[in-house]
This record gives structure tokens, C-alpha cells and sequence, in this order.
């Protein structure tokens, strides 16, 4: 059984992920959320948010978001940039392994993942993906972006990511929405 914590931890001390979000989370939450009115009525589920480029990018536009990440140093680094940002009233953060810890159901009207289900070992991807599909509400959506063509993700993680969750948009490296 992998420590995710101890694994993640260790990668995050070492290292900081990019500050701004993947062009495509961009484009998918203004497509379908830019014209609302009351944006803080809304809300998301970052999953494996890291060091929060996603969650950041929706704080500032005035959603409601929840950052979940086995990390507690990538945690704490996006707790103070939102802090430093005055962004940390919209947002909910959460050190936990989303395998083993449960996500509420219904909650979010969105969960979005970058790039964190691809790094589960597959029974573990299995228990994790029952609670995204349920975490969003009766009409919400689930949006994975999933290496594929990289060794973090093999072929069978990519096929089950994408033919367990209903409504998930996966796009390789080479940028093709598959
Ligand atoms: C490649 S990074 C992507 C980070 C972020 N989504 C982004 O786009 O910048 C993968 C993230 O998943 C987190 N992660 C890996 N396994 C996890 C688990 N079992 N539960 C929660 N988070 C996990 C890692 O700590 C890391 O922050």
C-alpha cells in the first residue's frame, strides 16, 4: 500500500507546481459558469489541488472551492498564497488521501482533477473515483485532465478514468480531447 502522504510530501518539498491552471479548466468553468451572477452560489471541489493553481484561479473569480491534497507542505504553501491574495474566504482546505478518506456526496457542482487520479495505483483509483462520481450534485460535472501519454499514466488508469466517470473530459499532452 502506497504512502501517498509520505510520496507527495516529499515531491512537494522538493519542488513547486506551476501558479496558474491548465488552459482548459480555464475555458471549461467560463463556458459554463462566466455569465453567472452570483458566482460565490457556486461551488468546486479541487482534487489534489497541490499547491493550487486550480483553486486559486477559481477563488479569484469569486466561486467557492474545497482543495483536498494528501500534501500538508503544498496545503500550507496555498493556504498562505491565498492568504497573501485575500482569497482564503472562499476557500476550504483539506490535508486527505483521496482514496481513503470520504468526499461528501452531493456537495459540489463541480469537482475537477489535474492530473492527480493518473498517480493512484488502480485500487486505489477505484475507491477514489466512487466518491468524485458521487461528490458532485444530481446535476453537476466531473472534469479530468489526464496525462496519457506520459509513464504516470498507463493505459488501463486512463481507460478506467475516463469509462467510470460520467460527463469527464480527458485530454492527452498532445492537447487532443479525446
Ligand atoms: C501532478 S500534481 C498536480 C497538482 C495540481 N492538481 C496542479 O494541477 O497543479 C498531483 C497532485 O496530487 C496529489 N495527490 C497524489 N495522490 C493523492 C491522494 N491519494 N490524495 C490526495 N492528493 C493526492 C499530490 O500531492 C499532488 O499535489
Amino acid at each position: 500500500m502506497i504512502d501517498y502522504a509520505a510520496v507527495w510530501d516529499e515531491q512537494h518539498r522538493a519542488k513547486t507546481w506551476g501558479a496558474y491552471p491548465n488552459e482548459y479548466v480555464v475555458r471549461f468553468v467560463m463556458q459554463r459558469w462566466g455569465h453567472v451572477e452570483a458566482r460565490d452560489r457556486w461551488s468546486f471541489l479541487d482534487v489534489g489541488c497541490g499547491n493550487g493553481a486550480v483553486t486559486w484561479f477559481l477563488a479569484r473569480e469569486g466561486f467557492r472551492v474545497r482543495g483536498v491534497d494528501v500534501s500538508p507542505t503544498a496545503i500550507k504553501r496555498l493556504g498562505d498564497r491565498l492568504v497573501a491574495d485575500h482569497l482564503k474566504a472562499r476557500v476550504a482546505l483539506q490535508v486527505a488521501d483521496i482514496a481513503r478518506s470520504p468526499l461528501q456526496a452531493s456537495t459540489f457542482d463541480c469537482a475537477i482533477d489535474v492530473c492527480c487520479l493518473q498517480h493512484l495505483e488502480p485500487e486505489d483509483l477505484e475507491s477514489a473515483l466512487v466518491g468524485i462520481r458521487k461528490a458532485p450534485r444530481p446535476r453537476g460535472c466531473v472534469l479530468s485532465i489526464t496525462a496519457r501519454n506520459r509513464s504516470a499514466t498507463s493505459g488501463s488508469q486512463f481507460r478506467r478514468i475516463s469509462s467510470w466517470l460520467s460527463g469527464v473530459w480527458c485530454y492527452g499532452r498532445d492537447n487532443r480531447r479525446t
